[in-house]
């Protein structure tokens, strides 16, 4: 990658990874590369080991029972999938949130077909969970609910153990969707309510993408999509009803998880408050400065940024068009549109063009935080919709003030 390029897309993958995650992949594609559990040669015990190793060090994270409920999966999408089509029957009743992912939503609606019920919970001025009008439908029944922990769109934290007690309430299990606070808020199963946890490997964990998990607490029974080899009670022509090979199938992708385990002691030795302060001190100043320029919106929780999210859209200029701005003239890499959350921009009315989001990383600095600033102050000066001190309606590309631009000769 270019050195100049600012990395600001730390929501959809987090980027740099961390020196020894990177040396982790490395090491096990030269030295451990066997397959984990399948032979007895010492290759593949080492391979083994790794495994089992990083399966404790998040069963012990997060809180889980055993490290035999932490379950390897893709990614998060591929987490959820699991527990919703493995869970869910023919007359099941959902609620779910107002800011849902796509990874949530389009299995609940493929599962709606097959005869689920879902309630979706309308959000509030705050971009929040409506709890009252949660613990309503609750009352009414509920077999199953997930929410995602925060909103990949506004950043905004949804109440958890409240959504989780009104559904323990009515005798429902609960699915925590923790795409953007796995790392990055201190999660507890046991004490949250959570029945069931979704993460990626890859965001906040800062592990290799190809990783995710599925993390399960007590008596939860999920029928596996997934069968065949698991290296355990092979005898047996149907699926081993232990955990975690009820729901492992297949080689696993051992890099990664290599990656993960370095990743997790990253995280434990510089500790999830501090890469949480860092990320939310960076969004705050973003925040303060974008407030201050004419024709941005914000969509962020009203008391500011709690985390690394930043949402905003600049009057008279195109999300997507800002973010080639932000591309081509700034070396500014930041996600635009609806981020495959079309019901959370629907729900903060931002659909269907979405927003700009910038977010950040343990690895990110105030420096980028001024050259964002700077660099949408530049195209809110010079988009059609609003008035600026310049006059300027069209905005050719060697009109802004980049160190990138090629200096004109005239
Ligand atoms: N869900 C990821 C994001 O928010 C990819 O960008």
């Amino acid at each position: 990658m270019d050195e100049e390029f600012i990395y600001l897309d730390n929501a959809a993958t987090t980027w740099p990874k961390p020196p020894e995650v990177q040396k982790a992949v490395a090491d096990c594609l030269v030295r451990q590369g066997a397959n984990p559990g399948r032979s007895s040669h010492r290759m593949s015990l080492e391979a083994e080991r790794i495994i089992e190793e990083t399966r404790f060090l998040l069963a012990r994270f997060f809180n889980a029972p055993s490290p035999d409920h932490v379950i390897f999966t893709l990614n998060c999408t591929d987490s959820l999938n699991m527990a919703l089509k493995g869970l869910l029957h023919p007359g099941d009743r959902v609620i779910t949130g107002p800011y849902e992912h796509n990874s949530v939503i389009r299995p609940l609606r493929r599962l709606e077909r097959k005869g689920v019920s879902v309630s979706v919970i309308r959000g509030t001025r705050d971009f929040c969970l409506d709890l009252a009008y949660c613990y309503q439908v609750a009352r009414q029944g509920v077999d199953l609910a997930v929410m995602s922990h925060a909103s990949n769109v506004t950043g905004c934290t949804q109440p958890v153990r409240e959504m989780a007690e009104a559904v323990h309430e009515m005798g429902g299990v609960f699915i925590l969707d923790a795409a953007q606070t796995a790392g990055r808020v201190k999660i507890d199963m046991e004490e949250m309510g959570i029945d069931i946890l979704a993460a990626p490997g890859h965001k906040g964990l800062y592990g290799p993408m190809g990783t995710g998990i599925l993390v399960l607490g007590r008596n939860i029974d999920i029928e596996p999509f997934r069968e065949g080899g698991t290296g355990f009670r092979s005898e047996d022509e149907m699926q081993p009803l232990d955990l975690p090979w009820h729901l492992e199938a297949g080689t696993p992708n051992l890099p990664g998880i290599a990656g993960l385990r370095a990743a997790i002691r990253f995280i434990q030795k510089v500790s999830i408050e501090e890469i949480s302060r860092k990320e939310t001190e960076m969004a705050r100043t973003l925040y303060e400065a974008l407030r201050g320029i004419p024709g941005v919106r914000l969509f962020c929780p009203p008391e500011g940024p709690k985390n690394g999210i930043v949402s905003f859209t600049i009057d008279g200029c195109d999300v997507s068009l800002a973010g080639t701005i932000l591309d081509q003239v700034f070396g500014i890499g930041v996600r635009t549109g609806l981020h495959c959350a079309p019901q959370a921009h629907k729900s903060i009315g931002t659909f269907p063009s979405g927003t700009i989001r910038a977010s950040f990383g343990y690895f990110n600095t105030f420096e980028h935080v001024e050259r964002l600033v700077s660099a949408v102050r530049q195209i809110a000066a010079r988009s059609p919709g609003i008035t600026s001190s310049t006059g300027s309606s069209s905005a050719p590309l060697n009109s802004y003030n980049s160190s990138r631009l090629p200096k004109s000769t005239s």
